[in-house]
């Protein structure tokens, strides 16, 4: 199997059986964001505890990319810090523009590394990052 194969079909595991997808029913930290371009929105919670994020939930409506980025974010901070959720956030950001970026502490992001060579879709796959983002800024 192609690495390109491998990819698609990781991102359309988290589309179609997203991690982490509801809402707490005692809250949390929740930001709202959308993407200007299109309109799709997500909603992410945090549950917090002594400053490392226990849990995450998000809710949206979004392309296979945006939702697929929200499931594998959701998965992957679990348990960091805030600086270490900024860390991974940022590793997002330098995948984004065709940096190197590791994850070897959560392979399945790598499957939007293709994402770089289509703008227009860059958006949708950092969107949910922005949202981690600005969870972290507001909170601290
Ligand atoms: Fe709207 Fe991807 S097309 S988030």
């Amino acid at each position: 199997m192609q690495l390109d194969d491998l990819y698609r079909r990781v991102i359309m595991d988290h589309y179609k059986n997203p991690r982490n997808r509801g809402k707490f029913e005692d809250g949390g930290l929740t930001v709202d964001l959308n993407n200007p371009t299109c309109g799709d929105r997500i909603s992410l919670q945090l549950k917090v505890e002594d400053g490392i994020v226990k849990d995450a939930r998000f809710t949206g409506e979004g392309c296979s990319i945006s939702m697929s980025s929200a499931s594998m974010m959701t998965e992957a901070v679990k348990g960091r810090t805030y600086e270490e959720a900024m860390d991974l956030a940022n590793r997002f950001s330098c995948l984004m523009k065709g940096e190197p970026a590791d994850f070897e502490d959560y392979e399945d992001i790598e499957a939007l590394s293709g994402v770089n060579k289509f703008p227009a879709r860059i958006k949708c796959a950092t969107l949910a990052w922005n949202a981690l983002k600005k969870g972290i800024h507001e909170e601290s």
